[in-house]
């Protein structure tokens, strides 16, 4: 493992801890982020941890104008033997160079981000929560910072990285969620950005999901982007049905964006025997499902809530209810074993735990 040499300065005092047994996600930030910069002919330099701070930048810095920006989302958790865990990390910095690639952004060195996301969450090691259902959120992020009004690929980045601890992404946790089938707005499109990790996907999502609360909905299911026809994503997760026995997720097709969770379910469905099938599926096809009885389960898949299964889905005026709108056994099963090998509790027969 290549050890990234970075400057470190120390925060001179330290923020008060939120309550770490009532953790919102995404709401408190840690005493320390990391910072590396690039700029064209130099590559990427002057790597440093620094005191967690506002960023002062031009306001013609491109991210502001033409979204030039990727992201991504892992966790950290603490065992009862005092060890921090990561989640299959080196998938999040091979995902963040897929990004970068679709976005003209630089590639970064990949055991070089891990070694900096280590080194950060060395630092600020007593911020990793460890209440059931809590963790620290790892948020690695490249913007554009080129001052410049042209539509081009930006000549400077700063790749930043800054620490969460979090609860559940869903008020509801692991209790189901009511999903509206979306018919409007859609989040992709083959050719697009959908599989990539960048802010434009999340920013053009809103609109959907404020209509969707409005009329009681937490969330939507994405359909796809060319026919409004074929079941994608949820919210900002991937998705997963139970159809008579066999586990259903749409299959990969360039706008849908390639989960770390999902790819795990899939590993752990496989491991257990269980059949599962990576395939196109429409929305009409799961609705005959309804109606013949055989969709048992649907959940939710991603990073920030784990699982999250879905009681009920609106279509065409009808609200198909499902498995009585109960937690199924497939996906508390999954959630219990995902949840147990973060937190080595469990068994980590695939060695994805770092
Ligand atoms: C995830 O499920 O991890 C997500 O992508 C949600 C995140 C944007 C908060």
């Amino acid at each position: 493992m290549t050890e990234l040499k970075i400057d470190i300065t120390l925060a001179s005092s330290r923020k008060p801890k939120p309550d770490f047994d009532h953790l919102e996600f995404g709401k408190n930030f840690t005493d320390h982020m990391f910072i590396v910069d690039y700029t064209e002919g130099q590559g990427w330099h002057d790597a440093r941890i620094v005191p967690y701070q506002p960023l002062t930048l031009d306001p013609a810095s491109m991210v502001f104008h033409y979204g030039q920006t990727v992201f991504e989302g892992l966790k950290a958790y603490l065992t009862k033997d005092n060890e921090v865990l990561l989640f299959r990390p080196d998938m999040n910095m091979k995902r963040l160079n897929r990004s970068n690639d679709r976005l003209c952004i630089p590639k970064v060195d990949e055991e070089m981000a891990l070694s900096a996301l280590k080194q950060l969450i060395n630092v600020d090691r007593e911020w990793v929560p460890t209440a059931e259902g809590t963790s620290l959120y790892i948020r690695p992020f490249i913007i554009a910072t080129e001052p410049y009004l042209g539509v081009s690929p930006s000549k400077r980045y700063k790749f930043i990285i800054i620490l969460s601890p979090v609860g559940a992404y869903y008020k509801e946790g692991i209790n189901p969620v009511k999903i509206a089938v979306e018919r409007e707005y859609v989040r992709a499109t083959i050719g697009g950005t959908g599989n990539a990790k960048t802010a434009g996907n999340y920013a053009g999502s809103l609109k959907a999901q404020e209509v969707a609360e409005k009329e009681g909905y937490s969330q939507v299911l994405w359909l796809d982007g060319r026919e409004n026809k074929y079941i994608e994503e949820v919210g900002s997760m991937n998705i997963f049905f139970k159809i008579n026995g066999e586990i259903v997720t749409p299959v990969l097709n360039g706008s849908i964006l390639e989960g770390v969770t999902r790819d795990s379910i899939l590993q752990l469905l496989k491991h257990w025997n269980i059949p599962v099938s990576e395939r196109r599926l429409s929305m009409e096809d799961l609705y005959q499902a309804y109606k013949n009885g055989q969709l048992e389960e649907a959940f939710g898949t991603g990073t920030a809530a784990v699982i999250s299964p879905v009681g009920e889905l609106a279509w065409q005026g009808e609200k198909m209810v499902i498995n009585n709108g109960q937690t199924g056994e497939i996906a508390k099963k999954l959630y219990e074993t995902l949840t147990g090998i973060q937190l080595g509790t469990e068994k980590d027969p695939f060695g994805w735990t770092v």
